[in-house]
């Protein structure tokens, strides 16, 4: 199966592309800079085609998707112009997909996208109501947060000194590798519309995860409670982040602890 894959030099893509292509996957790659990535072993240069494209503007998305069996849509922009690259952008992609006779399109969308009042996330589910209305037949899967994020969230909240945080946010970190395997198999399975949400193994409240990633880091930073106000924090202590869907990834937090930093990740 020819797949074309979006977002191939992200958190998710980066691990995505070389499972993929072990996977007998033929694979094509995109990035607004691929020469910058083509031949990055982590990025799995090897068999894998690298071209231009973006989203934001459209550029190079006819010939990315030509004579492509299925696209894996990853890209992203969490932080900048989201509406132009995750909702109009996942629009265009949707539509050059049409055009060129792509038969499925798979987007990875969040745990908690129709809950949680971010802009971001309402970006998510207008990108995810765009996938559904294109005229490509789809699939959907919605993960919760990889640990490599959560660990640039913490390191984000704590840069004044102490960790800042709601402890009582319920997170649930799943191994993008994980993610991947399962997107192999919805990209064998065929269009399958909004599938079973896909989490990691365990739920963690905030400072939890803090103070196992400090341990791991053997920092000795307190931990400094800020309660998130408002239905933001009612829905992210609430769970809106995580999912009891089965089944779940197996590896946990304090296994990417120890991986990262070589440590036991707890106590
Ligand atoms: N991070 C998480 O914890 C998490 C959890 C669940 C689901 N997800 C979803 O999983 C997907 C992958 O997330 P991630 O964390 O791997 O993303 P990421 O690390 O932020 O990577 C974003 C990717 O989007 C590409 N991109 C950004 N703007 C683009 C544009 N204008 N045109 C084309 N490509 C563009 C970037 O490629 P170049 O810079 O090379 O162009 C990059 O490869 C996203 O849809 C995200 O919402 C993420």
């Amino acid at each position: 199966m020819r797949v074309l894959v979006t977002g191939a030099t992200g958190r998710l893509g980066r691990v995505a592309v070389p499972r993929l292509r072990n996977e007998g996957f033929s694979l094509r790659a995109v990035s607004r800079r691929p020469d910058a990535n083509a031949g990055d072993s982590d990025g799995g240069g090897d068999g894998v085609e690298w071209m231009a494209a973006d989203l934001a503007t459209g550029a190079g998305l006819a010939e990315a998707v030509a004579g492509t069996d299925a696209v894996l849509h990853l890209a992203s922009s969490p932080n900048r112009r989201t509406y132009e690259i995750d909702v109009l952008g996942t629009r265009r992609l949707t539509v050059a997909a049409g055009h060129a006779g792509v038969r499925h399109l798979v987007y990875v969308s969040i745990v908690g996208v129709d809950r949680v009042p971010l802009g971001y996330y309402r970006h998510k589910l207008a990108a995810e109501q765009v996938v559904a209305a294109g005229s490509v037949p789809w699939s959907v899967l919605r993960a919760t947060q990889f640990p490599g994020f959560l660990a640039e969230l913490l390191a984000g909240a704590s840069r004044l000194g102490p960790v800042l945080g709601d402890p009582a946010v319920l997170a649930q970190p799943v191994d993008p590798g994980e993610v991947a395997d399962r997107l192999a198999v919805l990209l064998r399975a065929g269009p399958s519309h909004r599938v079973e949400d896909f989490g990691g193994p365990e739920v963690l409240r905030f400072d939890e995860a803090a103070r196992a990633w400090l341990a791991a880091r053997r920092s000795r930073r307190p931990l400094l409670p800020v309660r998130i106000p408002g239905r933001l924090g009612r829905e992210l202590r609430a769970g809106a982040l995580t999912t009891t869907a089965t089944p779940t990834g197996t590896r946990t937090w304090a296994d990417h602890l120890a991986h990262t930093y070589g440590g036991t990740g707890r106590r």
